[in-house]
């Protein structure tokens, strides 16, 4: 992929934003109800680089005009800070009211050149770091407590023969378990009873309906909820939803860390960080971050080695799973021996990234280049980086609209690492205080393929259905979860 000749500049950056407000609305119902919205911009124009109009937008958001990146040579520039800002992008094109987080403009918000970026990206780096020897055991142990409960499902009567008279063995009772709910309360119990050392989900203290309520409003303007356009358009991406609604949520989610986060709030006082303006970051990178992170990412993983039927996937990743833990349990060296456990969970991040968006806003003009031609940025200008696309990028990657779990197995596929970005940044690269990748990125790898081989110690395969929606969320039901014989 390498081009190390500079391109020349040979036309505009392509693509119309047309008249004002009108461009922005047709662009926003093609984005939310139209099909293909990126490829088919991409073949009109020949560029994987062009000109259009990104949710929300005007009246009531601010100006929706950006500059799309699809492929693998320009999206990288959203992480070179000499040429980017990434101060108020985090969820897009419009900020929501600081209401939602406690009054305060959270980490996730500021520019790495705003001094208070490196106070506290470093307590969210002390946070996880100084916790370290706790998130494998409190996560094994809510594992533990979620497979009880998809247990107690399995063991209910199996009433009707719709599942064969249950003749099958494995197949599910007439309330089949479902996966989303159970992995949310995982995530929730091990994230709070390590940070706070006490468990959120006990007597349903918080619950994921409930900080899902809190963050949905903040990604409104850019989420689908799967609704018409009559309800959506005028409910989520007109105007903010006002922070009032759910003030309840929060207040409450406040209460519970304030109550139990003395501990977790006193190690922002190193970094000069006022324990009010601590607490509801904490709040942020618990709850938003990691937790509306890995409620995404998981399910993901489960669906994908679900639907894979070109081998025997679960079985491989039974047997490497228990052949490398032994007699022993789920530590670094067992990690160390699941190649193919590692290379599903980086694979299942590069096909799905978890966080579709990033953007970046030009600081200087210069000149960025696709694989094959060179435009000219102005300063100001906005860049949106649409990343399912340029993670599956054909340049870059064999059959790349293909889940293929040994992708990144091997010294060929280490060195595909670099092309992985879910994490605002290479998997190869470090977050730091000078950069705005993901304080959580090696977390999120290592509690990802811990939850994974811990789930196959305890079952020898499942099977997943098509999702629905319950409340908040869309949960797959299980067709079959067969405990380890
Ligand atoms: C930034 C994804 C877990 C804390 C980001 C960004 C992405 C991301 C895409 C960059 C956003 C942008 O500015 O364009 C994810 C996903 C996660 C996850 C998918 C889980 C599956 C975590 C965890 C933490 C965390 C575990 C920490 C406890 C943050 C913070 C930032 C950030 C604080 C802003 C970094 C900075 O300002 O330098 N994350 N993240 N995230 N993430 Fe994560």
């Amino acid at each position: 992929m390498s081009n190390d000749r500079n391109l020349e500049v040979k036309r505009d950056v392509p693509g119309e934003y047309g008249a004002p407000i009108l461009g922005s609305v047709l662009d926003r119902l093609d984005r939310f109800y139209g099909k293909n919205f990126f490829e088919k911009r991409r073949d009109e124009y020949g560029s994987t680089v062009f000109r259009v109009n990104m949710p929300p937008g005007p009246p009531f958001f601010p100006d929706s005009k950006v500059i799309a990146l699809l492929d693998q040579k320009s999206f990288p520039v959203l992480f070179d800070l000499t040429k980017v800002s990434k101060k108020d992008v985090f969820t897009g094109t419009y900020v929501p009211s600081t209401g939602f987080t406690g009054g305060y403009r959270v980490l996730s918000y500021l520019g790495q050149e705003e001094p208070k970026h490196a106070q506290l990206k470093s307590y969210c780096m002390d946070i996880l770091s100084s916790n370290h020897d706790r998130w494998i055991p409190e996560l094994r142990a809510a594992a533990a407590a979620g497979y009880a409960e998809w247990d107690a499902e399995l063991n209910k009567p199996k009433k009707s023969g719709r599942l064969l008279g249950g003749l099958v063995s494995g197949l599910l009772p007439d309330d089949p378990p479902e996966l989303n709910p159970v992995l949310g309360k995982i995530a929730l119990r091990f994230l709070t009873k390590t940070v706070l050392d006490k468990d959120a989900t006990e007597g349903n203290a918080l619950t994921e309906t409930g900080i899902k309520l809190w963050i949905a409003p903040q990604i409104a303007p850019v989420l689908n909820a799967g609704l018409p356009a009559v309800i959506q358009e005028p409910l989520l991406h007109t105007a903010p939803i006002p922070f009032i609604i759910v003030a309840p949520e929060y207040q409450k989610i406040v209460r519970f860390f304030k109550a139990n986060g003395e501990r977790a709030v006193s190690l922002a006082v190193p970094h000069g960080i006022e324990p009010d303006e601590a607490l509801h970051n904490l709040v942020f990178f618990i709850c938003f971050n990691t937790f509306g992170g890995l409620t995404i990412l998981w399910p993901a993983l489960f669906k994908n080695v679900s639907d894979f039927d070109e081998f025997d996937l679960q079985a491989e990743l039974r047997e490497e799973v228990r052949r490398a833990v032994g007699r022993g349990g789920v530590d670094a060296a067992a990690l160390g021996a699941m190649p193919l456990l590692q290379s599903t969970v980086y694979e299942v991040l590069r096909i799905e990234p978890p966080v579709q968006s990033q953007y970046g806003k030009a600081k200087v003009d210069f000149v960025l280049e696709t694989h094959v031609e060179a435009f000219k940025i102005k300063a100001g200008e906005m860049l949106y980086g649409y990343q399912p696309l340029v993670t599956r990028d054909p340049v870059v990657f064999e059959e790349p609209e293909k889940f293929k779990p040994r992708r990144f197995m091997g010294e060929e596929g280490q060195r595909l690492l670099e092309h992985v970005f879910w994490s605002n940044g290479p998997e190869t690269g470090s977050p730091s205080v000078d950069n705005k990748q993901c304080p959580g990125k090696n977390f999120v790898v290592l509690v990802t393929r811990i939850l994974f081989a811990d789930f196959f110690l305890h079952y020898d395969s499942f099977k997943l259905g098509d999702a629905f929606i319950s409340g908040t969320s869309s949960v797959y039901p299980f067709t079959e979860l067969k405990k380890r014989a």
